[in-house]
């Protein structure tokens, strides 16, 4: 239904492959993981990147740490699966869905472990690829609905990148527009081009393009005056983590979009899988926050661009309160107005919302 995006992981000829975003986008190339050590490289240097992304890629560490493994059975190659988990677990704090992802394939290979090695292995990569099967539908889901909000020749602006790269195929805050461009739709994207990394100008913009869909990069000093001065429809954006109050970490510089678009009567949108919910983390001030290399800021990408004697704080995500945002888009539907108790029935009875 929708037109061919990039698959940012995919599962070919024995082999997990993965698009290495930090190429991007002078440079389109697959890159084979094929350890553990390698996965939580690519997790931390943001070849694979964004909260579902990260997610997926990750559900493959069970099957990475014991596919080459010794043992007769589940039993024996079960302290591999936990060791690999918890050297993944430190890759990143933020995205609620590596640790979702990691939690899932232990609880669900835990009573295979009576099975042969051959068995257990096979399962676990099943289960890997069940959960990369699982990412793409969703995303999907999320893209119809969000899409019933969109309006031919909307101006829409977005942030970093979550789109099909942040994902496995189709993205969240970019799957309502691909939805909808795919029905004859137009539309005109703004694209944060977001410091430091720049997933916004790097990422989002060539892949909206690539899809055909007219895009304009802006630094990401500019969107306030954007709004003020030149027409904004709505704002959308992903999260790496939705605490049980609604409050959503996203992308550095989410915040502030999110109080400009309020200042100027723009609705906000989250769009986010239900695996980024995280009903465990009551407060958005409770959410660890992940503080990135200050070389990202003096030297990015190579440039020396920041006074080598000053100090330098980078923090890769911000937390956005829960009342600045107009509804978050999920798989099951919308939830608005976004707070605890709304965003509890969601979450535990999705069909009465
Ligand atoms: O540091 P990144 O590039 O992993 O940050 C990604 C984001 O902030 C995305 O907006 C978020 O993960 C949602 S992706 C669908």
């Amino acid at each position: 239904m929708m037109t061919a995006q990039v698959r940012t992981i995919e599962f070919r000829d024995g082999q997990l492959w993965i698009v290495d975003q930090t190429l991007l986008p002078s440079t389109y190339h697959q890159i084979c993981i094929d350890s553990v050590e390698t996965l939580w490289e690519a997790i931390r240097s943001l070849r694979v990147r964004g909260a579902p992304a990260i997610g997926v890629a990750a559900a493959f560490g069970a099957w990475l740490s014991v596919r080459q493994a010794e043992g007769e059975d589940g039993h024996d190659l079960w302290p591999y699966l936990l060791a690999a988990h918890d050297q993944l677990r430190t890759s990143r704090p933020t995205a609620v869905n590596l640790f979702w992802a990691l939690e899932r394939v232990e609880k669900r290979l835990q009573s295979s472990r009576e099975l042969s090695a051959t068995d257990f292995r096979a399962r676990a990569l099943d289960l890997a690829l069940e959960m990369l099967r699982e990412d793409e539908r969703v995303c999907e889901q999320i893209g119809e609905i969000g899409a019933t909000l969109l309006r031919d020749g909307m101006t829409i602006l977005t942030h970093c990148n979550a789109g099909a790269l942040a994902t496995v195929r189709f993205g969240t805050a970019l799957a309502p527009i691909y939805v909808a461009s795919a029905r004859g739709l137009r539309f005109n994207v703004i694209a944060d081009e977001t410091r430091p990394l720049l997933q916004g100008s790097r990422l989002t913009a060539w892949e909206l393009t690539r899809a055909g869909i007219p895009t304009t990069i802006i630094c990401d000093g500019a969107a306030a005056a954007v709004m003020r001065t030149r027409r904004v429809d709505l704002v959308i954006v992903g999260a790496d983590r939705v605490a049980a109050n609604g409050d959503v970490a996203n992308k550095i510089g989410t915040y502030g979009l999110a109080l400009a678009a309020r200042a100027h009567g723009i609705p906000m949108y989250v769009a986010a899988p239900v695996s980024t919910i995280d009903m465990a983390t009551g407060h958005g001030n409770d959410i660890v926050i992940e503080e990135r290399s200050p070389d990202e800021i003096r030297v990015p990408f190579g440039l020396h661009v920041g006074a080598p004697e000053a100090e330098v704080y980078n923090p890769a995500f911000d937390v956005t309160p829960a009342s600045l945002i107009t509804a978050l888009i999920t798989e099951h539907g919308l939830v608005q107005p976004l707070n605890e108790q709304t965003l509890r029935q969601h979450v535990l009875e999705p069909s009465s919302v």
